[in-house]
Formats: structure tokens, C-alpha cells, sequence
């Protein structure tokens, strides 16, 4: 066979293959490898067991996959030949993700490579890949010869809001000599608390807030560095900054969670090897010396920094400085029950700079900035200071109409940094170990003589480091708005876990909040691992109630023992809901058996299988009823609320065991779903397909009919009950934080496609344009979280950066654009967009899937239909054209016929369906 070169297109993107990247007979070489949830060549990996996945190019003679080989070897150079540690041989398979590794269990520092190689559909062999490498962490408590070492910061602490005590910030060193060459070095490292680490006066990295929140009482993530290049042959100096962050702040409304109170502690072990093949450790331990007379005086996550430039220790962090003022620091012994594992997702890190801020008003005290989009970070301030004069800086969501700065939606969270200066001049500051989330930036406190300049601030974006996964855009401007609100609202939460919101006195990993909007934020953004991460961390949570329960925050900080339907059913939708989009198998075997206890825990509950359980219900759903007592929870009724998901989670647990082959669970669970199923309907609602309840709602009929819970007779009846709701509400949604993510999917199942389109874009309250014509830039917590006219919604709990409502954002990719995955992980694709014509003119999505780039893209002009679609390799599609008539089409320019790639499935006036194979194509169709 001769290496070909191809032309592959779409839109304006060309991509070529060159002919000269093969040698002859050989296929071009498997692309962008991965381990696991999607890590790239990573160091201080978590998994001793990975699974492997890489990706089929783009060729006309790679259609699918027939067989693979992986090998995995000690050194580069014993590949591909000799692999010394696992050699999958080659498998008869079209599997390219997610293929266990069947070697020797891996260990602690060990630095494995590995290659792949596969056959195509005719049994054609590729090239070898390229070499991938990845390097573990330490794995177990026993790789760790350091102690946790810190100041007992408790003796001395202050009283911050609310009375909660604060730990001063400390500053901890250690100087070391080396007397060799280096040949590598790798710093693992952690924290009671958060940290900053610098070697020889440095900054190792640019993580922030590190090493995030995980339930600290069981497991505390690692992290490693390579500092090889960072590390001097002879003298050097260790310089770590530490605050309370999540672990011994305050965090929540109520009760924190955090030892007695215990001082934050940072955990160290430098591993240099040097050329000669001897090795020195170095390990934080009674050794170190600390201060709290350091710059940075105090730090919450909610309440802000404060900074004292006169304080600043200069070359600290070098070897040159006199530690001998300093404290010796305090030690505690690894203990075997909090297990140190390393960090397994990405960390926060500051990924844009928002640098286009503009002047709102300006007295001769004060300047307000807008930044021009509600963000979450921290600012860099570059202001003109008197020295002694203390800066003020604080955030606000949205101004009142009147130009009034708003902080009273952050409720408790003081929300403040202060920087005091030790001469005159411009200071730069950004805050280290809080962050806010803004939009508006006040600034009080810089010398008066100088006239305010809008490039006094910047704002620094922070969130969990991910890589955007996918892209929609169409021919409405409002659209594209709503599509950035949901992307902003998306990197504005999920700063390490998913959080609620990120500006006021919560932050938390509200359970409900992320099952909605985890399928949106894995379209949008590579978030597998940060999901699997936070999973990982509402097991450990779920073993402290031996009943099941999974509370409504993940780390559990509010710690009131006690469940909600909708939100504890996170531990089973997000399995579910990763699995579906990556095809990743482990998630479900990680967590089959939390998702079982948790149906176990509805069981405890139920009787005559009705859970009597709490429920925060349909939250927020607009127009509760004045007289109910529900008030946030709307108006659908907490038992039926509770019977539906405990159905759901009872379904989706039994779909999940067929998945894994478990076909006893398969049945017991799919036969309880069927009981609870009809003790639902028969309690709930009446031979008419009515709900038996004074006031009707979406989500009654919503959460019905999406979870399956009724006869088919029944469920047409409701299907027209639901319909009744919707008109007499004027096409406006009536749902919360349950029902709106469903309202597409159940409409788009009922042909009601056109009704979804009329009520996303409704302009008017409630609905989604609604907050858009008001000003938002990300999602609000409410409906009517603000408006022009009368600004803030005095509710206290009113956010304006809550993602649930975006979950319509998956939808907007799989039926406005076209592009789903009809088999798990996208091994089949579904290209069927639904245009409507009297709101949009076109719209595209791609997603980055775990086959390559996939893309749905039409536009409709001049009575002509365009569709161009990529079909990733090794997969199939199955695209639907929205309009019939066969003879009318044409593919990439010629009229349409079958071939080996297009096959007619189904044709009539109304539609054409075709099953395809991977390629490039262009439709068009006169209709
Ligand atoms: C949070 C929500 C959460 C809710 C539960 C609120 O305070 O901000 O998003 O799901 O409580 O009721």
C-alpha cells in the first residue's frame, strides 16, 4: 500500500497529512495518548493501575480500528521491541480507550513509557506511536519519611467574623547543602491548609491553592514537582508560604470542619538523585524554623488577605538570609488514617487575565472598576501609593441601578483584600491565599494627588486547570451570550470542586448543583478527571453513615447527617452521565457499590417504597406558591420528589450493573424500579394522567415522564397535562433547579422541539434571555436574581454566579447543533440537529471525544439546508437530515448515493437517515 496524502476539511480548517510523515506499508501512527482520565505524560501520577487510550489520524485508509498492541517498558530504549513490563500482545479489539493496563502492579516513583501500534479495518498494521512516558507519585503513607511540621498558629490566632478564629499565615525554611552533581530531583509536597513553595528563591510552580479540598479527615492529595533545574549542586534554601485555605479557615455558614481547630502544617520530602546513583533526602522536620511576621498577615478564602509591605522579607526564600529570629517549628507524626495519595485532577491555576477593565466612577477616595464580566480569581492591582496608607479592595456582583457597590449578596464573606505600603510609589499586589468572585472592583486607599487609570486592575481568572472540550456558536447573538454565561459559570465553579457559587459565605460542593450541570461541563470543558476526583471524595464521605447517606455537600463541611433527594442522587447520575460521554468503564466499577448503599439508604427510609427523606425539591422554581410553606423548594411535593429519583437512582443502578455485567444486581434493581415505579404512579397520579395535587407544576410532569415511572397509557396523558402547564404559563418554564434540565430532553422525546426553541428564547421572566437582557454575563442562582430596573432581588441567598440553570447547555449542543453520543464514549455519534428557522439561521458545535474532533455544523440559506460533519475514526454516525426527500441531497458536491462510508437507513418527507462511517461530509438539500 502507498502512504497517501490527504485533504481533509471543514469549514476554513485545513489540515494536511503529510505523505512524507509515514514510511512505506505502514499506516500513520496512533496520536495523542492518554492515561486514564486524560492525562498527558503526567508526573506524580495517582493510578498504579491505568487505563491507556490514544486516537486513530485522520486518513482515508483509517476508518477503524481491527487490533492494537500496547507496550510498556522500563526505558525508551527498550521500545518497541523489548518491552520489560507488560506486553499487551496484539488484541483482536476496536477498543482505542480506556484499555487496562494488565502489568505488574506499578509503584511509588516508578517511571514507566509505553507505545501503541494498530490495525485497520483491513487488517493493515500502523506505525508505532510515539513514545508517551508517565511517572508515579508516592502511592502510600509509607513512601513518606517527613512529618507535618508548622507554628502552633492556634495559640496566637485572631478573631475574624463571626468571632471564627484565624490562623496567621506562616512562613517556614529550610537550608540545605548538596555536595554533588544532580542529575534529578522531584519535591512531593502538602499541606494542612493551602501553600506556596520556592526553591532557591523560585516559584516551583504556578499552582494555586494548593493541594485543594479533599475530605482531609480521610485523604490529603500530593503533589510533585520536577525541580531538577530549580536545585543547586551546593547550598539552597526550601521557603514555604502556608494559610488555612479550606482545611483550617473558615469555610461554611455554619460549624467548620477542621480539627479542633489545628494549626495548618505543610508535609515536604525533597528526593534528589545524583549522577554518581546516590540519593539524599530531604524532609520537612523539626529542623525547619517558621515566623507569622511575614507580609501576608491573614487569609480566608471567604474574608480576603491582608498584606503588609513594610513586612516583607527580603531573600527569605534565598540561602542567604538570618532565620535565626525564627521559631522552630512543631512536628506530628503521618497517621495511617488519613491516607496521602497523589492529587488525581488538575490543579487551580490562573488561566486568562482579564485585562480590559473600565472606570465606572471615581471620587477622590475611590474608584470602581468593571471588568466587564462577573469572574473568579483574584485581582492585580498596579496603583500609586503613599507609604503607611492601606488599600482597600473589594468585589461586588452588579451595582444597583443608582452605581451603589453591592456586597450584601456575599452575605458573611467579607470578601476584602488590604495592602499597606512601605514607600512611595506604584505597588503591584495580588492576593495569594483567598480568591473572589466579581465582576465590579472597588478601590479606596491609593494616593489621592493621582488621577485613576483603568490599567490599575487586572483580574487574574482562576479555576481547576482543564483543557476546553468543546465549542457551539450560532447565528443568535443572545444564544452565544447564554452559551458564554454557562462557560463562564462553569470555570467560575469548578475551582478544585464544584462548587455552588464563588462569592459569598458557601463555596460549597452542593451535591444537586453538580448532578445537573456535570454533563454540560464535560461538553464544554476535559473535566473527567475532576469529576472521578470529587467521586472519589463523596465515597469517603459516605462511609462515615453506615446507612448509605450521602450528605448535601461534598467535602462534607455542613455535617448535619442528613440527605436530600436529587442531590444525594449525584453519586449516582454523575457516574452514569461520565460514563455515557466518555465510554470510561471504571467510573462505574469505582463507584457501583456507593450508588447501591445510597438506593440502599432511600430503602431504609421508604415504606410502601415512598422515601420519607429530606428534599430541598425543585429549587427555586419561580412562582412558588405564596401560601405554601415551601418557599425555595417550589411547589412540587417533597415525597414525590423523593419517589421519583429514589426510581431513577434504583433504574440507572440497574442499568449500570448490566454495563458491568452483574446481571443479578441487574435484576433485583431493575425489579424495584418497576415497584417504586408503580407505587408512584398509583399514589401520585390519577387514571387521567393528572397529578393529584392542588397545584400543578412542570416538574411534577417532568420528573415523571423523563424517569420513566409510568404506564404508557398514563404517560401520554401526561405528556398533554405537561403541555397544558407550559401554555398556560405562556411558554415560560416553571421550573428549578430539577425540572429545567430536563424540560429539553422531555420535549425533544415528545416532538415538541419547536415549544423548547419558544422557550429558551423567551425574552421575559422566567427564562433564560430573561437575565441576559438584564446584563448577566454567567448564570444566575434565580430566575430574577437582578433586574435594571430594580436591581438586586433582596433575597439573601442570591447569586449571581450559580451554574445549575446552564444545564441547558448540553442540549444546546446535542439538538440545536446536532452532535450526541448515541453509544457510550461517542463510539457511535448522533448528528441530528433540529433547526428552527424562525429563531436561528445556523449553529455548529465540535466536541473533542475520546475518538478526536467531532462536529455538527448547518446553516440554512436561500431555501438550501448545509450539514458538515467530521465522523471521528473508529467510529460510526448516525445522521439524521431534518428534512426529507433523498433526491434532493448531495454529498460533497455530487448528488447523494450509497457507497461503503453512506448508507440510506430510512427516507421520507420528513427526514433522511443515514448510517456513516468516519469521514468529512457536506451535505446540502434543497427543500
Ligand atoms: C446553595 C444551592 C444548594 C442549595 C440547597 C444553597 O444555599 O447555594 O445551590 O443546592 O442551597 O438547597
Amino acid at each position: 500500500m502507498i502512504c497517501k496524502s490527504i485533504f481533509y476539511s471543514i469549514s476554513t480548517l485545513f489540515i494536511f497529512l503529510g505523505a512524507l510523515s509515514c514510511s512505506p506499508n505502514k499506516l500513520l501512527k496512533p496520536i495523542e495518548l492518554r492515561l486514564s482520565e486524560g492525562f498527558e505524560n503526567p508526573m506524580g501520577f495517582y493510578n498504579s493501575k491505568p487505563t491507556f487510550s490514544w486516537k486513530l489520524p485522520v486518513s482515508e485508509t483509517v476508518k477503524s480500528q481491527s487490533a492494537y498492541q500496547i507496550v510498556v517498558a522500563s526505558s525508551e530504549e527498550l521500545l518497541p521491541n523489548q518491552p520489560d513490563i507488560w506486553d499487551s500482545k496484539k488484541q483482536e479489539s476496536s477498543q482505542s480507550t480506556f484499555v487496562n493496563y494488565q502489568g505488574p502492579e506499578l509503584q511509588s516513583r516508578q517511571k514507566v513509557y509505553w507505545q501503541v501500534k494498530y490495525w485497520n479495518q483491513d487488517n493493515e498494521p500502523s506505525e508505532w506511536s510515539e513514545i508517551n512516558h508517565f511517572e508515579l507519585g508516592l502511592l502510600k503513607n509509607s513512601d513518606w519519611k517527613a512529618h507535618w511540621v508548622g507554628l502552633d498558629t492556634a495559640k496566637d490566632s485572631i478573631k475574624g467574623v463571626r468571632n471564627f478564629l484565624m490562623h496567621k499565615p506562616q512562613y517556614l525554611r529550610k537550608e540545605f547543602e548538596l555536595n554533588n552533581q544532580v542529575e534529578s530531583a522531584r519535591l512531593y509536597i502538602t499541606a494542612k491548609g493551602v501553600f506556596d513553595v520556592h526553591l532557591n528563591g523560585q516559584d516551583v510552580s504556578d499552582d494555586v491553592l494548593s493541594p485543594g479540598w479533599t475530605p482531609y479527615s480521610h485523604r490529603i492529595e500530593t503533589l510533585t514537582y520536577n525541580v531538577t533545574d530549580l536545585i543547586e549542586s551546593e547550598q539552597n534554601a526550601i521557603a514555604i508560604e502556608l494559610a488555612s485555605g479550606w482545611h483550617s479557615g473558615r469555610i461554611s455558614r455554619g460549624k467548620a470542619l477542621y480539627e479542633n481547630f489545628a494549626s495548618p502544617k505543610i508535609l515536604c520530602q525533597l528526593e534528589v538523585t545524583f549522577k554518581d546513583g546516590t540519593k539524599s533526602v530531604i524532609v520537612s522536620d523539626a529542623s525547619w524554623k517558621g515566623t507569622t511576621n511575614g507580609p501576608i498577615r491573614l487569609a480566608g478564602l471567604y474574608d480576603g488577605e491582608v498584606y503588609d509591605a513594610n513586612l516583607e522579607m527580603p531573600k527569605w526564600k534565598t540561602n542567604a538570609f538570618d532565620d535565626s529570629s525564627w521559631k522552630s517549628v512543631e512536628t506530628e507524626n503521618i497517621v495511617d488514617s488519613v491516607k496521602l495519595e497523589p492529587k488525581r485532577h488538575e490543579t487551580v491555576k490562573t488561566t486568562a487575565v482579564l485585562e480590559d477593565a473600565e472606570i465606572v466612577s471615581a471620587t477622590e477616595s475611590s474608584v470602581v472598576f468593571d471588568m466587564k464580566q462577573n469572574m473568579v480569581g483574584v485581582p492585580k492591582v498596579q496603583v500609586p501609593m503613599k507609604k503607611g496608607d492601606t488599600l482597600s479592595i473589594r468585589f461586588s456582583e452588579m451595582l444597583l441601578s443608582d452605581g451603589t457597590f453591592y456586597t450584601k449578596n456575599y452575605r458573611s464573606a467579607k470578601s476584602t483584600d488590604y495592602y499597606i505600603a512601605a514607600q512611595d510609589g506604584i505597588i503591584e499586589y495580588m492576593p495569594k491565599f483567598t480568591f473572589h468572585g466579581f465582576q465590579f472592583v472597588e478601590i479606596s486607599g491609593f494616593d489621592a494627588s493621582a488621577s485613576p487609570n483603568s490599567n490599575w486592575i487586572k483580574g487574574l481568572v482562576q479555576h481547576s486547570d482543564f483543557e476546553k472540550n468543546g465549542t457551539f456558536t450560532s447565528s443568535h447573538d443572545k444564544l452565544n451570550q447564554l452559551q458564554s454565561n454557562i462557560t463562564w459559570g462553569l470555570r467560575d465553579n469548578l475551582l478544585d470542586v464544584p462548587t455552588d457559587c464563588p462569592q459569598r459565605d458557601e463555596r460549597l460542593g452542593w451535591t444537586g448543583d453538580a448532578q445537573v450541570i456535570s454533563p454540560t461541563a464535560m461538553f464544554n470543558y476535559e473535566t473527567h478527571a475532576f469529576w472521578t476526583a470529587w467521586l472519589q471524595s463523596m465515597r469517603e464521605t459516605q462511609t462515615e453513615h453506615n446507612n448509605g447517606l450521602v450528605p448535601f455537600i461534598i467535602p462534607d463541611v455542613l455535617q448535619n447527617k442528613s440527605a436530600s433527594s436529587g442531590w444525594g442522587d449525584a453519586c449516582v447520575i454523575i457516574p452514569w452521565d461520565i460514563y455515557n460521554i466518555t465510554g470510561d468503564k471504571t467510573v462505574l466499577e469505582a463507584n457501583f457499590e456507593m450508588a447501591k448503599k445510597w438506593v440502599g439508604y432511600y430503602q431504609s427510609k421508604a415504606k410502601d417504597y415512598i422515601p420519607n427523606i429530606h428534599s430541598f425539591g425543585d429549587w427555586l422554581q419561580p412562582y412558588p406558591d405564596k401560601n405554601g410553606k415551601r418557599g425555595n423548594r417550589g411547589d412540587t411535593p417533597r415525597l414525590f420528589v423523593n419517589t421519583a429519583y429514589f426510581a431513577h437512582s434504583a433504574h440507572l443502578v440497574s442499568k449500570i450493573a448490566a454495563v458491568l455485567g452483574k446481571t443479578e444486581d441487574e435484576k433485583k434493581y431493575k425489579d424495584l424500579y418497576k415497584n417504586i415505579a408503580s407505587a408512584f404512579e398509583n399514589k401520585f397520579f390519577d387514571e387521567n394522567g393528572k397529578f393529584k395535587n392542588k397545584k400543578q407544576t412542570q416538574t411534577s410532569y417532568l420528573l415523571a415522564i423523563y424517569f420513566d415511572l409510568l404506564k404508557p397509557e398514563t404517560k401520554e396523558k401526561a405528556q398533554k397535562h405537561l403541555l397544558e402547564e407550559i401554555k398556560k404559563a405562556d411558554n415560560h418554564l416553571g421550573t428549578g433547579f430539577l425540572g429545567t434540565p430536563i424540560l429539553p430532553k422531555v420535549l425533544d422525546d415528545m416532538g415538541e422541539i419547536d415549544l423548547m426553541y419558544k422557550i429558551l428564547f423567551k425574552e421575559t421572566y422566567p427564562s433564560w434571555f430573561y437575565s441576559i437582557n438584564q446584563g448577566a454575563t454567567t448564570m444566575w442562582e434565580r430566575w430574577n436574581s437582578y433586574s435594571r430596573a430594580k436591581g438586586y432581588n433582596p433575597q439573601s441567598m442570591n447569586s449571581l454566579n450559580h451554574y445549575a440553570y446552564g444545564a441547558v447547555g448540553q442540549w444546546m449542543y446535542e439538538r440545536i447543533a446536532g452532535l450526541a453520543a448515541l453509544e457510550p464514549g461517542y463510539k457511535k455519534l448522533r448528528i441530528a440537529p433540529k433547526p428552527n428557522t424562525n429563531f436561528l439561521t445556523e449553529a455548529s458545535a465540535s466536541v473533542h471525544t475520546p475518538y478526536g474532533e467531532a462536529s455538527s455544523s448547518w446553516k440554512i440559506e436561500n431555501g438550501i439546508f448545509y450539514l458538515e460533519t467530521i465522523i471521528p475514526p473508529n467510529t460510526t454516525a448516525e445522521v439524521i437530515i431534518p428534512y426529507g426527500k433523498i433526491d434532493n441531497l448531495s454529498v460533497n458536491g455530487s448528488p447523494f448515493e450509497e457507497s461503503a462510508n453512506l448508507k440510506i437507513e430510512n427516507s421520507d418527507t420528513e427526514l433522511v437517515k443515514i448510517k456513516a462511517n468516519s469521514g468529512t461530509y457536506k451535505f446540502q438539500l434543497n427543500f
